[in-house]
């Protein structure tokens, strides 16, 4: 058994050996630089956790785990141009530092770069972990439409959000857990728990994400503070506050939606005030505690050693405490 931190460091031994070809350099150098700039590397730590739990050999899981980790990170190269984010990780993003050709390309070559791993998978299981990755890429997708769909969208339930949600970010920390699982030679039943895990703790983790964005300490967080609200992105703070307002603040509210005249500043200021003044961030925060609790109870019905089970355990409460 490892600890989260062996597993983190083995994740970065791996991805800091990783080596891009040197020409032509404006489609490789964006990929070494994002990779580069570090983040949380949990969806690779994922896989490992998973693979470990079920005490299978996890460096037959590391060149899925860096599947998983490209994927993620050229996904993040290509919505960043969609939400029009100038930071990340701290650093410009791709397309502010060249352009956005060059971000839609170097993401392209990334996705095939993170099929080129995850088919180096044992025969054995090629067909299954193909399947949960296909899966997972589509569903990223089609969460990323509906979230750009709802920023003009004049209705969007809780419901609907928690789907959108479930599919841009979940079903990713869910498929890395599978892929894990099926690495370590788990059942199916346990691997579809493990799964359930995932994608109830993606949820929480997209939840602490957007209240990150309104409510984040910029230096720690590495992306715009209020990017959310600029781009009148549908998240959860959003919806509760149209949904809890009284009629004089939902007409301010829906006023700062629409207004193109006020400054960027002033729109996030104004809006965070409606946000502080009915109280969202504490019932975001006691949302994704709810999510992160659900997924816990999957977890306690997988068959494994409670010893292995409480690394993910003390994993996830470390996610909902998390401040980047
Ligand atoms: C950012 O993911 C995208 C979301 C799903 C919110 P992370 O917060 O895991 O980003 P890094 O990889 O740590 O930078
Ligand atoms: C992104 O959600 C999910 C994916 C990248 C697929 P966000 O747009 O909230 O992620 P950040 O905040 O830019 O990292
Ligand atoms: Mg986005
Ligand atoms: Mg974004
Ligand atoms: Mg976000």
């Amino acid at each position: 058994m490892h600890t989260i931190l062996q597993l983190q460091q083995i994740i970065q031994k791996a991805i800091d050996e990783k080596q891009y070809p040197s020409h032509p350099k404006e489609l490789y150098e964006p990929i070494s630089y994002l990779m580069a700039l570090g983040g949380k590397r949990l969806r690779p730590v994922l896989v490992l956790m998973a693979t470990d739990l079920f005490a299978g050999d996890i460096y037959k899981a590391i060149n899925a785990a860096l599947a998983i980790e490209t994927f993620h990170n050229f996904t993040l190269m290509h919505d960043d141009i969609m939400d029009n984010a100038p930071l990340r990780r701290g650093k410009p993003t791709v397309h502010a530092k060249w352009n956005q050709s060059v971000a839609i390309l170097a993401g392209d070559v990334m996705f095939v770069e993170s099929f080129k791993l995850i088919i180096q998978v044992d025969a054995t299981i090629l067909q299954q972990v193909l399947n949960v990755f296909n899966d997972t890429a589509v569903g990223v997708c089609e969460g990323q439409q509906i979230d750009m769909n709802f920023e003009t969208a004049p209705k969007v339930t809780l419901a609907d959000y928690i789907e959108m949600i479930r599919l841009k970010t979940a079903v990713l920390l869910g498929g890395a857990l599978k892929i894990g699982a099926l690495i370590g030679n788990a059942n199916l039943y346990d691997a579809e728990k493990l799964y359930d895990f995932g994608v109830n703790l993606g949820i929480a983790f997209q939840l602490q994400d957007d209240i990150l964005d309104v409510y984040g300490d910029p230096e720690k967080f590495g992306k715009q503070v209020g990017g959310d609200i600029l781009a009148n992105k549908k998240t959860f703070l959003l919806i509760k506050a149209l949904e809890l307002a009284d009629e004089q603040t939902l007409n301010q509210l829906n006023g700062y939606l629409q207004n193109t005249s006020i400054s960027p500043s002033e729109k996030v200021s104004y809006i965070t005030a409606i946000y502080n003044k009915l109280n969202i961030k504490d019932i975001a925060q006691a949302q994704m505690i709810t999510y992160a609790e659900i997924s816990l109870k999957a977890l306690n019905e997988i068959n494994a050693p409670n010893e292995r089970k409480m690394m993910l355990k003390e994993f996830a409460n470390m996610l909902t405490k998390r401040d980047n």
